[in-house]
């Protein structure tokens, strides 16, 4: 998710589950090969494994920028045709592009040739007028033809004009029948399901109804605790032990004490840490500490000291 699945977003959400895939925001295939912005490819080794989406358009630049993840290091390559925004279109990436199977299938191809990790597409039910039951079969079995084997569904239309990206994300019904109904005619694709989804509970009762994976978005920024902590064990049978949001906190200690050694921010990295007590008592405290004094100019690690302490206080 752009500006919010960051490196440190991820990091923190990688303490909490080891085994769950995570995303990174989108980046653009222009950006990474005409603009040389290799910073945007940075990860930590700990958030393995993690998957790199790549907007754009151009089957020979998606190649190009599919090679410099897969160099990176990324463990999965996906491109983004769900994303509705308007700078967005205008580069003919994202949600427009269910408008052109033809063209994400040749994408997909070239991205396939080129590297040896798995490319994966991120998609809508359809846009504009578009009738999704007759447009996404065609959609699925164009991308599967060209080598794509696992697709994430947001199971909502887009709306390319009149709807801003937030706005797209909530008010186009969502279709999960339909999102199922691809699975029974699409056996053979791993599917993941996309869209409202805010607990494992729901996750779990997709994955029993036969789809392959769920992707949560804003609840597993929201409230990482609630959805991720208990996912290893839950979805993937893990015997690993849960990490308690306090467990979180001082295992992200080390990490933005290097951060803000390196002349990075505290807040850079607390922003993304704000809902890790959500529904717990004092959980507004500590928001509001962190709030209020991460960005302040030399803050250091004390303020999660504060927060923890003026959190359980009120608690
Ligand atoms: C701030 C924000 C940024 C997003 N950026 C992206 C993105 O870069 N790529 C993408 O595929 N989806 C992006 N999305 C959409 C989410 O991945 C997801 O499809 C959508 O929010 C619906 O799922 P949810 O209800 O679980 O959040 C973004 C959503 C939000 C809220």
């Amino acid at each position: 998710m752009m500006d919010w699945t960051d490196r440190h977003c991820r990091y923190l959400h990688r303490i909490l589950s080891a085994r769950t895939l995570l995303y990174t925001e989108m980046v653009t295939s222009p950006a990474l090969v005409r603009g040389g912005a290799l910073h945007l490819l940075k990860f930590d080794p700990s958030e393995h494994p993690v998957a790199l989406q790549l907007g754009g358009s151009d089957p020979v630049e998606l190649a190009r920028a599919a090679t410099l993840g897969a160099e990176a290091g990324y463990d999965e390559i996906n491109l983004n045709c769900g994303c509705p925004s308007d700078r967005v279109q205008s580069g003919t990436f994202g949600a427009v592009l269910m408008k052109h199977p033809e063209l994400v299938a040749d994408c997909v191809a070239a991205m396939r040739a080129a590297v040896d990790v798995e490319v994966t597409v991120k998609c809508r039910i359809g846009v504009d007028e578009q009738e999704p039951r007759e447009v996404l079969p065609d959609f699925l079995e164009r991308i599967a033809a060209a080598g794509c084997e696992r697709v994430t569904i947001h199971a909502r239309k887009a709306w390319l004009q009149g709807l801003s990206p937030k706005e797209n994300r909530d008010i186009p019904p969502l279709d999960y029948e339909l999102v199922h109904e691809m699975k029974a005619a699409f056996p053979q694709l791993h599917l993941s399901i996309n869209g409202g989804v805010q607990s494992l509970d729901e996750a779990e009762a997709h994955l029993a109804r036969g789809l392959d994976g769920v992707m949560i978005g804003r609840s597993a920024y929201h409230t990482p605790w609630d959805v991720l902590a208990e996912a290893d064990a839950r979805i993937y049978g893990s015997e690993r032990e849960t990490v308690s949001p306090d467990d979180a906190v001082a295992a992200m200690v080390p990490y933005i004490e290097r951060h803000i050694a390196t002349g990075g921010r505290l807040h850079q990295v607390t922003r993304h840490m704000l809902g890790l007590f959500a529904g717990r008592p004092g959980a507004r405290k500590w928001r509001q500490v962190l709030s209020e004094k991460a960005s302040r100019d030399g803050a250091g690690t004390e303020v999660l000291d504060e927060a923890l302490g003026r959190m359980r206080e009120a608690a």
